[in-house]
């Protein structure tokens, strides 16, 4: 069981600007009993259903583009709480249920000391101000999975917002079936990348297109045909 602690570090915006400048280290109360600010807010909450708070201690990591594009001035900014921290994929080791206890998260396939990894839902954390640059989170199953043993938690942070609609794209929606022929435009991106890899370990031949310089990254993902977006 890890030494309970009442503060931790966590990189915070407090304005508007381009990340690398707004984000300040902060110490911060270790997030417990989030305050539910909003309607709106309890009824996204309500329709996840009632599931228990897990803290959870992070390991590692990921930012995406909607990290930095949410705080940039004349984006959706004004949408998110402020000060607040970003973030929405993460990989780390369960510390307790908040809400209930051992039982509570064996039910859930969970258990203290356990590697996971997983996902902030963004509209809880835009009005909530938290995410996943902080050394201790509270996440909702079923957004938090046990990690695969071979991976670390550097890879596992890197998995669910761009991994996760890939696969929603092309599997759940799309239906993707082995022998296809997929065109995925722009397959050096946060999603292409993952699309690319889940195209080729379901046996579809890949197009995709990238600039000259993301050439080289997938052909080590072995697509089929690479062609340059930009006019020759
Ligand atoms: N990332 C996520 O988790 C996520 C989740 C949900 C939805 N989305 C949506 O998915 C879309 C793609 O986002 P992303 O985050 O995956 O992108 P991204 O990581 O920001 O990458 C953009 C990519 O587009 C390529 N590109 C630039 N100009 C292009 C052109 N004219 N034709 C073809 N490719 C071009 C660039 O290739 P080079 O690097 O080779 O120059 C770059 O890799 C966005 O609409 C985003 O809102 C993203």
């Amino acid at each position: 069981m890890e030494k309970p602690v009442s503060s931790c570090k966590a990189w915070r915006f407090s304005s508007n600007g381009i990340i690398t400048d707004s984000l300040k280290i902060h110490d911060i109360p270790i997030p417990s009993t989030p305050s539910f600010p909003s309607r709106v807010l309890r009824s996204l909450l309500k329709s996840y259903g009632p599931h228990p708070r897990i803290l959870i201690r992070v390991a590692a990591a990921s930012l995406n583009p909607v990290d930095y594009k949410m705080i940039y001035p004349g984006s959706a900014a004004f949408l998110v709480r402020k000060p607040g921290i970003p973030g929405s994929d993460f990989a780390g080791v369960v510390v307790c249920a908040l809400d209930g206890g051992k039982e509570q998260l064996e039910a859930l396939g969970l258990h203290v000391g356990m590697r996971v990894y997983g996902h902030l839902v963004t509209e809880w954390r835009m009005l909530l101000g938290t995410g996943t640059l902080s050394q201790y989170i509270v996440a909702y199953p079923p957004l938090i999975l046990p990690m695969p043993p071979q991976l670390s938690f550097e890879e596992c942070s890197s998995v669910f917002l761009a991994g996760i609609t890939s696969w929603q794209a092309l599997v759940k929606v799309g239906k993707l079936k082995a022998g296809q022929r997929v065109f995925i435009n722009g397959g050096s991106s946060g999603t292409g990348v993952w699309a690319v890899q889940i195209c080729k370990a379901m046996g579809a031949y890949v197009s995709t297109t990238c600039s000259e310089s993301s050439r080289e990254m997938l052909a080590g993902l072995s697509v089929d045909e690479v062609g340059d977006f930009l006019p020759p």
